[in-house]
């Protein structure tokens, strides 16, 4: 495995230091919106096939950096990895996204939950993060990732995706201890894999916590962020002689940014919602700042794609600690050549106006 890394803005950014020009990466840069991510699918089959499949998971994380000049690549994996592992018979349905078979219903069903050896039963991702290593060559840094505990117990309990999040509340606001012990042995279980994915190959690794934004102030600190800065401080943040910075992203967490800045991550992650030249002005220097366009932006024409992404440059200004991303996950929709036109656009403003 190559040591030598050519770009590292995005690296540098993340620990605010001095870049080049403005790093940018999107959420699900590998997915449905590009063709040849649609030929490897139908070749693999389903979903969990790519993901479980080293070659192929290496062969879609890298589709993005082939074609766009992104500065960094992503796993392509999914959160729902860990609970897979643990035995809840997790499907993808067309239309649907996840669903477990076995979800979680009683303190039982927790105490059973076993904690996976990430190098023997999470063997899979390992081996893809050691094979795209060796495929970018050191082209961009690769990030690793794992879901929030909160995240993926929403998904564990509920069974699905929810709207409202009944069975999970419930147990909240009934048994808040059994959901603690959920919680905690989720946290174990995230630590041992993001330090896995380091020890193979990670050179960033965020935490997702897609659902924190559903919980009120003090339940979002006690459920959530409790957890994900627990997992901060078991991290090895140190590898091949360079930091490995941590991302932290609750999307609808914009009420909590200080909050989240004490969390020990490096980065937090920004939905639209949120004002970046706000949250820079809330937060100085604390931490780097990764966002935050409205993905169904990507919808409009290409000079409103430009417009909206020259909106979110201005708003951060020329500062060090800005990575430029979407707020949540690009469509399976999106028009290609959007895409290319917001790259380009982040390109030509940072040469315009050099950060640091
Ligand atoms: O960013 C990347 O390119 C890396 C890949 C990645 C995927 N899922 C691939 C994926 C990442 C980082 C995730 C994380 C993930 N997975 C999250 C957190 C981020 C977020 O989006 O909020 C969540 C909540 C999940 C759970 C999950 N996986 C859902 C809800 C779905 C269905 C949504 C959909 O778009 O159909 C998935 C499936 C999934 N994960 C797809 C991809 C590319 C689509 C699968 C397909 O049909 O090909």
């Amino acid at each position: 495995m190559t040591k030598v890394l050519h770009n590292d803005r995005f690296l540098r950014a993340c620990l605010q230091q001095e870049v080049d020009q403005v790093p940018v990466w999107l959420m699900r840069q590998a997915g449905r919106y590009l063709p040849e991510y649609r030929a490897a699918r139908a070749r693999a089959g389903d979903f969990l096939t790519l993901c479980t499949t080293p070659e192929l998971a290496s062969e879609v994380t890298l589709q993005p950096i082939d074609r766009f000049p992104l500065d960094a690549a992503i796993l392509f994996s999914d959160i729902l990895t860990i609970p897979y592992v643990m035995g809840l018979g997790l499907s993808f349905q067309e239309g649907e996204g996840p669903v477990f078979a076995n979800p979680l219903r009683s303190a039982a069903d927790i105490a059973r939950l076993s904690q996976p050896d990430p190098e023997t039963e999470l063997r899979f991702v390992m081996d893809a993060l050691r094979l795209i290593r060796r495929e970018l060559d050191g082209r961009v840094p690769l990030i690793g990732f794992a879901g929030s505990p909160w995240t993926l117990a929403c998904y564990m309990i509920e069974g699905r995706g929810s709207r409202d999040f009944i069975h999970i509340k419930g147990l909240l606001y009934s048994d808040p201890a059994t959901l603690h012990r959920l919680l905690a042995h989720l946290a174990d279980a995230v630590t041992a894999y993001l330090n896995a994915q380091i020890a193979a190959g990670a050179q960033a690794v965020m935490l997702f916590d897609t659902w924190g934004g559903s919980l009120s102030t003090p339940a979002y600190r006690e459920f959530s962020l409790a957890y994900m800065t627990r997992i901060i401080a078991g991290l090895h943040r140190q590898a091949e002689g360079r930091t490995v910075p941590v991302i932290l992203f609750t999307k609808g967490g914009g009420n909590w940014l200080e909050a989240m800045a004490d969390s020990g991550a490096d980065v937090l992650g920004l939905d639209w919602s949120t004002e970046l030249g706000l949250a820079r002005q809330r937060l100085g220097q604390k931490v780097a700042l990764q966002g935050n366009m409205d993905p169904i932006a990507l919808y409009g024409s290409s000079s409103g794609v430009r417009q909206e992404a020259l909106r979110i440059l201005e708003s951060h200004g020329p500062g060090a600690g800005h990575i430029f991303n979407l707020g949540h996950g690009i469509t399976p929709q999106t028009p290609i050549e959007n895409v290319t036109t917001l790259i380009d656009t982040v390109h030509e403003w940072s040469q315009a106006k050099p950060t640091g």
